[in-house]
């Protein structure tokens, strides 16, 4: 028998390549798809055919989703440090692949904007970003705060205290709390309307099929980030039931981003309105499901209240 110092050198099993989170790993690598190999031609011909209406309509979107991509790749190093303090070394894996993606979705973001709008420059693309102020619930009843950058760098940093100094189930319990908010709330429930709302006007316009196959490509992405993070939860949750209650605390602290309005679903004519508030609520329901936590149910009829109509700044990434 080989002593512990040596053994502990070595991190694969039999049972963790059985498992969920290695399967997605080996997924992940078999979906790989390049930026470079996707052909803007006709995207650049169709800027110019749409209206200028159309045009700052799309931009307010796209360079949100330009933003935002960057900032969830930033984000994620505090999951990969805790995956490592875990002895997870299948978590770090798949940790690879999702940082690697969010670095692509920036890329091709990135080039989108170069190719077709003809702006990279920081102050170039700056110009679009529309600094909007405070969103204000008219009822009062709720607020609503910066997820992707207060709440995703808040409990990313608690997240990265516990795993210098904390113990087994501090790191645990913030690594619930962080997956809940960056896997649950911003990629599992929060953005799922606005690349809906890009993937259904861009159909609508007949246009942009490259900015539509991103997308799509992005999308099949952000479902094994999003699974990943709730089957972590359910693995952490099922091992303690007390980090539920970290769950229901992010969803609570946030409420009010998810029972208001996407921006653009005001913005863009000819959308069906309800659809995507329908849509976070079956996205709610699957993400409490897939980390084994009770649904709030108060949670599902606000998001649902036609009374509940205020809107709040779209959230990409
Ligand atoms: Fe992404
Ligand atoms: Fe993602």
């Amino acid at each position: 028998m080989a002593d512990r110092d040596v053994l502990s050198k070595f991190n694969f099993t039999r049972e963790m390549l059985a498992g969920p989170i290695y399967r997605k790993y080996e997924k992940a690598i078999r979906k790989v798809w390049s930026v470079e190999d996707l052909d803007f031609t006709q995207d650049a011909l169709d800027w110019h055919r749409v209206t200028p209406e159309q045009q700052k309509g799309l931009l307010g979107v796209t360079v949100r989703f330009l933003a935002g991509e960057q900032s969830v790749t930033d984000e994620l190093v505090p999951m990969l440090a805790a995956a490592h303090a875990l002895r997870r070394f299948d978590w770090t894996m798949f940790l690879s692949t999702f940082l690697m993606e969010e670095a692509k979705h920036a890329e091709f973001f990135m080039r989108w904007h170069e190719k077709v709008v003809g702006i990279l420059e920081p102050e170039e693309v700056a110009a679009h970003f529309l600094v909007r102020g405070k969103t204000i619930d008219p009822s009062g009843r709720f607020q609503v705060r910066d997820v992707m950058y207060e709440a995703l760098p808040h409990y990313g940093g608690l997240l990265m205290a516990a795993t210098q100094g904390g113990s087994e189930a501090e790191i645990e319990r913030a690594f619930v709390q962080f997956s809940a908010a960056y896997n649950g709330f911003v990629e599992g429930v929060l953005t799922m309307p606005s690349y809906e709302i890009v993937i259904d006007s861009t159909a609508a316009w007949n246009a942009f099929p490259t900015l539509h196959r991103g997308f799509k490509l992005i999308l099949a992405d952000e479902g094994r980030h999003i699974t990943f993070g709730t089957e972590a939860c359910r693995i952490l949750i099922a091992k303690d039931p007390s980090y539920e209650e970290a769950v229901h605390e992010v969803f609570d602290a946030y409420r009010g981003n998810i029972v208001g309005l996407v921006e653009y679903q005001k913005a863009v004519p000819g959308l069906d309105l309800g659809k995507y508030q329908t849509m976070k609520v079956r996205h709610y329901r699957n993400r409490c499901r897939e980390m084994g936590v009770t649904a709030d149910e108060t949670l599902v009829e606000q998001i649902l209240d036609p009374t509940i109509d205020f809107v709040v700044g779209v959230e990409a990434g």
